[in-house]
């Protein structure tokens, strides 16, 4: 096999007196998604901005390609082909889908003091690379991106991130927000990213998510990684499980719904 993409070694972070991540050790290969999943507060978000140049490791280390490496800044992270995607962070509601496709790296044509920003072409590559991804509702790169769908959004970034040559993309919970047809939306893009041949992690609370489009599973508690698996290796139940920190949620689903089943499908009351 490969040597992954990118993988962390005994990584441990503390913000002073704080100790948030233990001993952590992942590793992330090309074509690969890796769901990292835990409860609010285990650290999730942490890791990946280790892994995003926005926190330094208080100590292990970090690996590119099977070499010890340092990302010491969100730009060094993007120059080696780390790309992020946070939920609302990072596209710009006021800027046409042309617009925020570029920034940063604006096309230009003509030279010297005559370059000017070329709409028509960031617009033409923009809808191709997002229409490339099967979003197929986009065709005017002028439209303005808070006008588009949490979706949609989400997948403009994906398909940015990939045009630009990223090889590693971190979503941290790219599916919280959306219905169950944009979230779909989005998993397929994920899919397709993977088939790509990029490395993707992705963060998420929803098990079916995680399961719709995860190879390589890890469960974070209280920062320490309690649990690495591959796909097929666990039940929605057993992970839903490893979520809540071992509290058996799958019996409480399970209750609940043979409540609602003999009571006309009415929730049961709250606990007095
Ligand atoms: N800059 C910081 N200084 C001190 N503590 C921090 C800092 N950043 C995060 N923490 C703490 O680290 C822990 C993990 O936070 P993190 O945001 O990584 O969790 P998470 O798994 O992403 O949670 P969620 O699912 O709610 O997004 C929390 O207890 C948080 O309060
Ligand atoms: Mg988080």
């Amino acid at each position: 096999m490969s040597a992954p993409i990118l993988a962390l070694r005994g990584v441990n972070k503390s913000f002073g007196p704080i100790d948030v991540l233990h001993d952590i050790t992942l590793e992330v290969r090309a074509g690969e998604v890796l769901c990292l999943l835990g409860d609010n507060g285990a650290g999730k978000s942490t890791l990946i901005k280790i892994m995003s140049g926005v926190h330094q490791p208080s100590s292990g280390t970090i690996e590119m390609d099977g070499t010890a490496t340092t990302i010491p800044t969100p730009r060094a992270a993007s120059d080696k082909g780390i790309a992020t995607v946070h939920q609302f962070g990072g596209t710009f509601p006021l800027m046409s889908i042309g617009r925020s496709f570029f920034v940063g790296v604006e096309m230009t044509k003509g030279w010297g003091p005559f370059k000017i920003y070329d709409r028509k072409r960031a617009n033409d590559i923009a809808v191709k690379a997002v229409r490339d991804f099967g979003i197929t509702r986009i065709e005017d790169g002028d439209r303005l991106v808070g006008g588009l769908s949490g979706g949609e959004r989400q997948s403009l970034a994906i398909a940015r991130a990939v045009h630009f040559g990223a090889r590693v993309l971190i979503l941290d919970e790219p599916t919280a927000a959306l219905g169950v047809k944009q979230a779909t939306h989005v998993l397929r893009i994920v899919n397709e990213a993977k088939r790509r041949g990029l490395a993707v992690i992705f963060i998420t609370h929803q098990v079916m998510h995680a399961m719709a489009v995860g190879d390589h599973f890890a469960v974070l508690i209280r920062g320490a990684v309690a649990a690495d698996f591959k796909k097929g290796e666990k039940t929605r139940e057993e992970i839903t499980d490893l979520m809540a920190g071992g509290a058996s949620m799958a019996s409480l689903e399970a209750e609940i719904e043979t409540y609602m089943n003999s009571h006309g499908g009415h929730p049961p009351p709250p606990a007095a």
